[in-house]
Order: C-alpha cells, then sequence, then structure tokens
C-alpha cells in the first residue's frame, strides 16, 4: 500500500491543468467519492492496528496534498479565463495614443527656415525689448518722422527709448554691427503693435526678416530670391508681383504680392477681387543703415525683406481669423498635422 500511495503522490504532484474539464478529471481521478484516495481510506479499514496508525498519518497528508492541488490549479484557470475573456479583447480596435503637435505659426516658421537655408541664409535672433536706436533711429526714422506714429509702438516703463520691437528689423542693424559681409540671414521673430484686436490685426504677431549684404547685391536678385520662396512655400505655379512702396530703411521699396491661391487671379473675397495678396514688404538696404551698421556703403549693397507669419499661416491653411492662433483652443490646434 505504501508503494501506491508513493505512486499516486507523485502523479498528484505532476498534474497540469489547463482547462476546468481537465481540473474535474483530476477531481474525479484523486478525491471524488469513486477517486483513488478514498479507496484507499477504504482499505485501511483492513489493515492491522499498528499499521493504520502509521498508514493513516501518510494517507492524510496525500489528502491534504490532493486538495492543496486543487485548489492552486483551480486558481491558475480561474486567473487565466478571468483575463482572456472579462479583460482585454483582442479583437478590439487599438486606442491611439494622443500625442501633441506643433502650433501652425511654427510649421510655417520651419518651412520659412527650410526654403532659405537651401538658398545659403543662415537664422538670427534678436531681442524684443528693443532701444529706440535699433528700432527706429539706426533705420533712417528721422526724429519726427511720420512712419514713427505708423507703427503704434509700446513703451515699456514710459521711457521713450526703451520699447517693444514694432518688427523684427532691428535685428538688421544688430547684425551688420556683429558681423561682415557677405551676410545672408534670416531672423524669425515676435513683434508688438499697439492696435485694436480683430480679425485681421493684433497686438501682437510674428514676422520673418531677411537680410543679404554682399559685392553687387542687386534688386534683381532681391526679386528672384522671394519669387522662388513663393514657388516653394505655395506651389509652382504661384506668381509675384512688385509694388512701389515705402520704408525708410530701403530705397527702392516694394512690397511683394503673390497670386491668390483661392481664386487663381480670378478674383475672390480673399483678395478683394484684385487676384492679388500681398506677403512681403522688401527693398534694398538705404545707405544710411549699411553706414549705421558700420558697413560701407561705396563697396556693399544689400536687400532685405520683412514678412507676416501669420498672413502666411491664414493663406497656407484657409484660416479667415488671425486670432485663433492665440486662443489655444484644442479645437483649432488639432487640425494640423506636424508635418512642415
Ligand atoms: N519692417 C517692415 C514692416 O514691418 C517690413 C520690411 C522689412 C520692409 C525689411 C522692407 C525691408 O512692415
Amino acid at each position: 500500500m505504501e508503494e501506491r500511495i508513493k505512486i499516486i503522490q507523485e502523479s498528484v504532484d505532476s498534474f497540469s491543468v489547463t482547462t476546468k474539464d481537465e481540473l474535474e478529471n483530476f477531481r474525479l481521478k484523486f478525491l471524488s467519492k469513486k477517486g483513488e484516495i478514498p479507496a484507499l481510506f477504504d482499505e485501511l479499514k483492513n489493515a492491522a492496528p499498528e499499521e493504520k496508525k502509521k498508514l493513516g498519518k501518510v494517507l492524510n497528508d496525500l489528502k491534504q496534498l490532493a486538495e492543496n492541488k486543487f485548489k492552486s490549479l483551480q486558481e491558475s484557470i480561474d486567473s487565466v479565463s478571468s483575463i482572456s475573456t472579462n479583460q482585454i479583447d483582442l479583437s478590439l480596435p487599438v486606442i491611439p495614443n494622443k500625442t501633441g503637435n506643433l502650433h501652425p505659426l511654427n510649421l510655417t516658421r520651419y518651412r520659412i527656415i527650410e526654403i532659405f537655408e537651401r538658398l545659403g541664409f543662415n537664422v538670427s535672433d534678436g531681442p524684443e525689448v528693443e532701444d529706440d536706436w535699433h528700432n527706429f533711429t539706426a533705420l533712417n526714422f528721422a526724429e519726427n518722422h511720420p512712419a514713427r506714429e505708423m507703427q503704434d509702438t509700446f513703451f515699456v516703463e514710459k521711457n521713450p527709448d526703451v520699447l517693444l520691437r514694432t518688427h523684427t528689423s532691428n535685428v538688421q542693424v544688430r547684425l551688420m554691427k556683429n558681423k561682415k559681409p557677405p551676410i545672408r540671414s534670416i531672423m524669425p521673430g515676435r513683434v508688438y503693435r499697439n492696435e485694436a484686436i480683430s480679425a485681421r490685426a493684433h497686438c501682437f504677431f510674428h514676422q520673418v526678416e531677411g537680410l543679404y549684404v554682399d559685392k553687387n547685391v542687386g534688386f534683381s536678385d532681391l526679386k528672384q530670391t522671394l519669387y522662388h520662396f513663393a514657388k516653394e512655400m505655395f506651389g509652382n505655379e504661384t506668381k509675384i508681383r512688385l509694388r512701389p512702396s515705402f520704408f525708410p530703411f530701403t530705397e527702392p521699396s516694394a512690397e511683394i504680392d503673390i497670386s491668390c491661391l483661392i481664386c487663381h487671379g480670378k478674383g475672390c473675397n480673399v483678395c478683394k477681387y484684385s487676384g492679388w495678396v500681398e506677403i512681403a514688404g522688401s527693398g534694398m538696404v538705404h545707405p544710411h543703415v549699411l553706414k549705421n551698421g558700420g558697413i560701407d556703403p561705396e563697396e556693399y549693397t544689400g536687400f532685405a525683406f520683412g514678412m507676416g507669419i501669420e498672413r502666411i499661416t491664414m493663406l497656407r491653411y484657409s484660416i479667415n481669423d488671425l486670432r485663433l492662433f492665440s486662443e489655444n483652443d484644442l479645437r483649432f490646434l488639432k487640425q494640423f498635422k506636424s508635418v512642415v
């Protein structure tokens, strides 16, 4: 009998199950009334008294072993089945991870930088809190020039010499002071003007300044550079038009228009039925400005331009209200894929 107890003990130990049916087989084989362990208890009745005592203990241990094994097999089956049936449904679609994306103004800024970098322009930076000299005087704005009024400046702490820059042209002067020609740089940044906020104007917005100073830089270089930019930015079919304009720091000056992307020149409300939309101010750097930047205008010439990032973004994505850019409404921001 001892021999048989050993064999049963080993098979209880090594029994493994993966389904409820197999677990039931375990119970029937060892623990049920007609199972092997109760059968041994029956046999025990006929054993000699001194044998009975010894074997009874061994048999009780075996029964305990089988009951514990049954419990642990049951638990393992329960935990497996609750995962597969209650918690994970592998046929469900995956919940996509929420990832952030770039602000549309940054998408446009990166695209502008990419286009000009390929033409050999590098990127420069300058301060947003500026002094009068770099924002106005060095750029050939006379002391009482009405152009100063045009810019609706925010002054800092009632000191007329410290202001929030009204354009990125302030970086032009700093760049010329710090670097000898050839200079080929673009300067993106935030600018401020004391204007009433509407769908078309804001008290802060973003510009990209461009400056190219070298020997023999001509107006044709300006025109061709901006024509290339317009085609890269808005598509190969885009045309440009230069309109005479005025800025104190460029002479001659021109406003750059592109053919309307919406109606392709036929006339619509975006281009106010003219077929053209303005994207930049530009011109040949005024000799006074070169001089103020420490560059000899007899030796060098240059062109400069300044474009509004909001305006270009609005054209690019057909956005009709400038205020959307600064409201941080996720319903708006979520629509822009992070592809420059
Ligand atoms: N600074 C001008 C503006 O803000 C744009 C400009 C830049 C024009 C450079 C000419 C040359 O309107």
